[in-house]
């Protein structure tokens, strides 16, 4: 059987307009930018407009359209949509096949829905990755989007503080048996016995919403912020040492870290772990918050549209979320 290489063709990302300050939230809940900044490194964040469209297939529309064409593309050369989110546009159909109207993708590309949480775009990669590999497509759509806005509970300030709206996405695609370009390696994982440390009960088929939910505010997200904090630098770098062990590689050989835009602590003791610089970990959480599974997409494409990331260097992606899930990805972009 004949085994294909995959590389990123093109990327896009959409942040919606309207920008939440700490300032913002000093009106909302009991905090200060001071405490924020200190303890997330996050001055802002953008919020969703659903008067604008600015639901998950909306805002992913962006990206995606963005990143087809950067890809040289058009929508009906897609074979495959693997749409990372955790709360859907509605709970079906997918989100992947209302995005794959909006592009107006004519064809029998399949549209998959991934929920792992903030890992999900991580996990989306590794799959897409293997369809392509083995020949059974040639360009599958990564999305990673969310609008942590709607299950924010913005009475909570030790959770509403650290998350954002926003959508990234990359078109994967057979590479040329001359080009360089492949997802070389990856890891993924999870930990359930840690599920209900970051988790929204209700509302779902097994505790639908009821007044009672909705007046005891159940609708919305609960997390204990220490134990996901020490799971996540334990987990993104253990993950990371893993991917560079197998594949022979030290940290000297990696030209970019981009880790989920969690929060700065995070990603700073997660390089720490691994002996990494800062200054080549790419980090953009101060402006866009926790995206979640938006995160990586966006902070990557930001980095190739200002020419940090060129074709040929060698970057490493880690994530973690809800579940407790976890990965990695190693790539030759
Ligand atoms: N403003 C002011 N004070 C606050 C705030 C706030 N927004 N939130 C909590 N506090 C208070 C607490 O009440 C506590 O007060 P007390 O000492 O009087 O009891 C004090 O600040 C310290 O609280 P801690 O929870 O101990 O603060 P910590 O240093 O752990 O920081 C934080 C909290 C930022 C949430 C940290 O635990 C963290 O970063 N955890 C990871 C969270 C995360 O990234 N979650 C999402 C990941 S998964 C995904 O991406 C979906």
């Amino acid at each position: 059987m004949e085994f294909f290489n995959t590389k990123i063709s093109g990327s896009g990302k959409f942040n919606p307009e309207k920008i939440m300050t700490n300032e913002d939230l000093t009106k909302m809940v009991d905090t200060s930018d001071e405490w924020i900044v200190q303890r997330t490194g996050i001055k802002e964040r953008r919020i969703a407009d659903l008067d604008k469209g600015e639901y998950p297939s909306g805002m992913a529309y962006y990206a995606a359209k963005d990143a087809i064409e950067k890809a040289g593309l058009e929508p009906n050369d897609i074979d495959m949509i693997l749409f990372s989110i955790t709360l859907p546009d509605m709970l079906f159909p997918s989100t992947a096949s209302q995005l794959q109207d909006k592009l107006g993708i004519t064809t029998h590309c399949a549209c998959l829905d991934i929920n792992a949480a903030c890992t999900g775009w991580v996990y989306g990669l590794t799959l897409g990755n293997s369809l392509i590999q083995t020949g059974a497509y040639k360009n599958v759509l990564v999305v990673g989007t969310e609008m942590t806005s709607a299950f924010n509970n913005w009475e909570d300030r030790n959770s509403c503080i650290l998350f954002g709206d926003g959508s990234g996405a990359v078109v994967l695609s057979r590479a040329e048996a001359t080009e360089e370009c492949a997802i070389v390696d990856s890891v993924l994982s999870c930990d359930s016995s840690k599920a209900d440390t970051l988790i929204l009960y209700k509302g779902g088929s097994k505790a639908p919403i009821t007044h009672e939910v909705l007046n005891n505010k159940e609708q919305y997200v609960t997390m204990d912020g220490q134990v996901v904090f020490k799971n996540a630098v334990k987990t993104m770098a253990k993950h990371c040492a893993t991917l560079l062990k197998r594949n022979n590689l030290t940290t000297n050989d990696i030209d970019w870290f981009i880790p989920h835009q969690a929060n700065l602590r995070i990603i700073e003791t997660t390089a720490k772990l691994l002996n990494y610089p800062m200054e080549k970990v790419i980090c953009n959480v101060e402006k866009y918050a926790n995206t979640s599974s938006a995160s990586i997409p966006i902070a990557l494409t930001e980095a190739i549209n200002d020419g940090r990331i060129k074709r040929g260097q060698t970057l490493l992606f880690a994530a973690f979320g809800a579940g407790l899930t976890s990965g990695a990805v190693l790539i030759k972009f």
